[in-house]
């Protein structure tokens, strides 16, 4: 078993343990006083673990409840939170209660936002079943849901008592959801260098799974553990994003954000060279990102109009993240057209 602490305001721990979904409820029962837990999971992820997962949590005494909601982005709305609210309500849940997010990072995101606003905080259990939700979402405590002005609009920063991995639920992740995880893990890698970077260089991810995603989770509690809130140093976390948002935004979002991860990482490999980046590293980096496929299928030129929109654009000057060496990234703000020059 891997464990790596997070020393943040409300310390807690990320829990690597392979097959250990069986065992979950040892696990909640030694961060948690509370005997009511409510599992909220989607009805894909119900299918395949929701049994699993109460039943090790009732054989610890738990009294188990559950609310499941459809699967995908569109669930990620207010009137789904309300449902998670009003379930708790309903089943009496008290501060010394738990909510468990049993899902990928849409799930998380609204149960983890449903446990930081109910009785203004109840205990939260973060169990990613995503490749994604393990290396990323998971991991910091950003909560919340969409509104129709757009992505995560309404939330909050709320750490969980406990986030445990178990990689064996990765088995049944669908193609198109492993390559959406792995477009962040390639970030990762170009942030972190060193094994992470020869593992995805290796192309041994699959192999490598548990390191891999610990390693990822690793990097992430570092930068997290600097900058809890997202006032600097986070920003780091946006390498590829910038244009990996215009490209997504581009395609009408038919592209999985993976994919436009990747292009948008192969893109500012490209500029980092004109901002002091190290030839060699980018050229190795380049190499790395080739061996899984970075033909984006739009001209820069046709992106650069859709970053003005961007929120992260904040008022025309955009932090943009570029690579000097792997394993070595900045932020540099920008103003629009400083940026549009690199292109
Ligand atoms: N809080 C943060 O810091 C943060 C960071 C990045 C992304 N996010 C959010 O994460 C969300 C995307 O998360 P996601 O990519 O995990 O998507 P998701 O939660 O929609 O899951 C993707 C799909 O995979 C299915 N699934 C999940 N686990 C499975 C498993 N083990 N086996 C089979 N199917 C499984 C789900 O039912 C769903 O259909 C977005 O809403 C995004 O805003 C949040």
């Amino acid at each position: 078993m891997l464990k790596i602490r997070v020393k943040v305001a409300s310390s807690h721990e990320i829990v690597f343990e392979k097959g250990g979904l069986l065992n979950i409820g040892e696990r909640v029962f030694d961060v948690v006083k509370g005997k009511k837990v409510m599992i909220v999971t989607d009805d894909n992820v119900a299918k395949l673990y929701l049994e699993t997962v109460k039943r090790s949590l009732a054989a610890k005494g738990f009294e188990v409840f559950e609310t499941i909601v459809s699967n995908g982005e569109k669930s990620k709305t207010p009137e789904t939170y309300l449902k998670i609210i009003d379930n708790l309500g309903g089943a009496g849940f008290l501060r010394v209660d738990t909510v468990v997010a049993l899902g990928g990072g849409v799930v998380g995101d609204m149960a983890g936002f449903a446990a930081a606003t109910y009785m203004r905080g109840i205990n939260l259990v973060q169990v990613p079943t995503t490749l994604l939700a393990m290396i990323d979402s998971s991991i910091g405590g950003k909560v919340g849901v969409d509104l129709t002005y757009g992505k995560n609009l309404l939330g909050a920063f709320y750490q969980p008592k406990l986030v445990f991995v178990d990689v064996d639920v990765l088995n049944t992740l669908p193609e198109r959801e492993w390559q959406n995880g792995l477009g962040e893990g390639l970030k990762y890698a170009l942030l972190g260098g060193g094994r992470l970077f020869d593992i995805v260089d290796a192309k041994s991810v699959k192999e490598d799974l548990e390191e891999f995603v610990y390693l990822c989770a690793s990097y992430k509690v570092k930068v997290v553990e600097q900058d809890e809130k997202e006032l600097g140093l986070r920003r780091l976390l946006n390498l590829g994003h910038t244009l990996g948002h215009a490209i997504e935004k581009k395609s009408g979002f038919e592209l999985p954000h993976g994919e436009a991860v990747k292009y948008g990482l192969a893109l500012i490999l490209q500029a980092s060279t004109k901002v002091g980046g190290d030839a060699d590293d980018l050229k190795k980096a380049a190499c790395m990102l080739a061996k899984y496929g970075v033909d984006c299928p739009y001209d820069v030129k046709e992106l650069l109009p859709l970053i003005k929109n961007d929120k992260k654009a904040e008022s025309e000057a955009i932090n943009a993240v570029f690579v000097r060496r792997i394993g070595d990234c900045f932020v540099e703000r920008l103003s629009f057209e400083d940026f549009a020059k690199l292109f």
